[in-house]
């Protein structure tokens, strides 16, 4: 069966683009299922190196179609200029990335939306990336949207767009107090749009139960990360789609009969970036020095991380969510010279030790991590090209992890470049 799917298994930023970068090769298709430019997934070759919003991290591979299915939510501004810059790099686009005409579109009110609604949570706000995404997938489902089909007919577009900002508009006036946004200026700019977008969009779930029939082989690309889903994640501090497996399904129309590897991404310590609860996190100096050797800042936003040990038991918990084949686990290199390492293998809570990863906030505010130590490691580990050539405290740690998990490591990233890869 020819789909594989890339999640994250912690709060994201785990190096889904990488990975997908280098599975793509041997895929035909690469996909992307949810979220929209809130995910800033960073590909490096040689001495170059770009970030991608929303184009699937496939872009790179001249043989790969790229599809942007119908569960992300397409800032057409961002991806126009995405569209731009890959293009001035040397990469045709054009043919090769396609649109669901069914994908719904972010909106300069919904980026007003999402940074109004923050400022008015004050001290219970969620940390977005202010990309608009939580107010668009709220338009989706009160089936008050603007799809991608939309675009291509301006004379319908000019009716919604009006109608949608004159609510919009009331709502961030008396509500808000933002001076809201101009109906005339936003028409003319999204209008504009036909012409842009028309080459790219078409029925991408048909396409893909072609690829299907045909045999090709698709790689589904999440953004985010398993504990930032809407349903699974530790809401209410999460994003608003669905990153974890089922997403894929939905987000794509592939049928899950035809997904036979779901790869979770692990980063070999724990970040997060935005507010909510987080076990493992390191406020000390320890916590620094990962912030620092791991360049931990947003790749979108530029919001330094949070950062802390690998929480075991958070990753077991998506490794059951997603049902994790294989792990690829990422950024290894950065714990090397940090002494002693520590895994989370279970909370306590309330004075009882349980290894169930509570999904309710205020329990997971409460629970305090128990930690198995294991041997740190040394030296620069990103000219390893086979597991035999990692030292062998870092073997040690993998195996732990795998153990811990129940799933075997089949990939482990000791840089950012393609070539710092071992592949088990
Ligand atoms: P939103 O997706 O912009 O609504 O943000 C909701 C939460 O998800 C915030 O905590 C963000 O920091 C987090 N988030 C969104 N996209 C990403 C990502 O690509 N990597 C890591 N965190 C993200």
């Amino acid at each position: 069966m020819p789909v594989t799917i890339v999640i994250g298994s912690q709060w994201g930023d785990e190096g889904k683009g990488k990975i997908v970068d280098l599975l793509a090769p041997d895929m035909d298709i690469v996909a992307r299922y949810q979220g929209g430019a809130n995910a800033g997934h960073t590909i490096a070759w040689g001495d170059r190196q770009f970030v991608l919003h929303l184009i699937p991290s496939g872009i790179f591979h001249e043989g790969v179609t790229c599809v942007i299915g119908n569960g992300v939510v397409i800032d057409p501004v961002a991806l126009m200029e995405e569209i731009e810059q890959v293009e001035a790099l040397g990469f045709s686009v054009e043919g090769r990335l396609l649109i669901s005409h069914n994908a719904h579109l972010i909106m300069p009110y919904h980026k007003a939306l999402d940074k109004a609604r923050e400022l008015w949570r004050d001290a219970e706000a969620i940390g977005t990336t202010g990309r608009g995404i939580g107010p668009a997938y709220v338009d989706k489902f009160a089936r008050s949207g603007i799809r991608v089909v939309d675009l291509l007919d301006p004379n319908g577009l000019r009716k919604k767009l009006k109608a949608a900002l004159d609510e919009k508009n009331a709502i961030l006036r008396a509500v808000y107090g933002d001076d809201g946004i101009d109906v005339d200026a936003m028409i003319a700019e999204y209008v504009d749009f036909d012409r842009r977008i028309d080459p790219y969009v078409t029925d991408t779930a048909n396409y893909l139960a072609q690829a299907l029939a045909d045999g090709k082989r698709i790689l589904a690309e999440g953004a985010q990360g398993s504990l930032l889903d809407v349903d699974h994640g530790t809401y209410p501090y999460v994003t608003s789609s669905h990153p974890t497996a089922g997403g894929c399904c939905t987000g794509l129309g592939v049928p899950p009969t035809a997904v036979d590897r779901v790869t979770g991404i692990v980063k070999a310590y724990t970040t997060r970036v935005g507010n909510g609860p987080f076990p493992t996190e390191l406020t000390d100096d320890l916590g620094e020095r990962l912030r620092a050797e791991g360049r931990e800042y947003g790749a979108t936003t530029g919001r330094p991380r949070r950062c802390g040990w690998l929480d075991g038991v958070a990753l077991r918990y998506t490794a059951r969510l997603n049902g994790f084949t294989d792990l690829a686990v990422t950024k290894l290199d950065v714990l090397a010279g940090m002494g002693e390492l520590k895994v989370c293998t279970a909370y306590r809570l309330d004075g009882k030790v349980t290894d169930r990863f509570p999904n309710d906030l205020a329990m997971l505010e409460r629970v305090e991590p128990i930690y198995e130590t294991l041997p740190g490691f040394e030296g620069d580990l990103s000219s390893a090209r086979s597991p035999e050539e990692l030292p062998s405290d870092a073997h040690a740690y993998l195996d732990f992890v795998a153990d811990f998990v129940g799933v075997p490591v089949s990939m482990i990233s000791t840089g950012p470049r393609r070539e710092e890869t071992v592949v088990v």
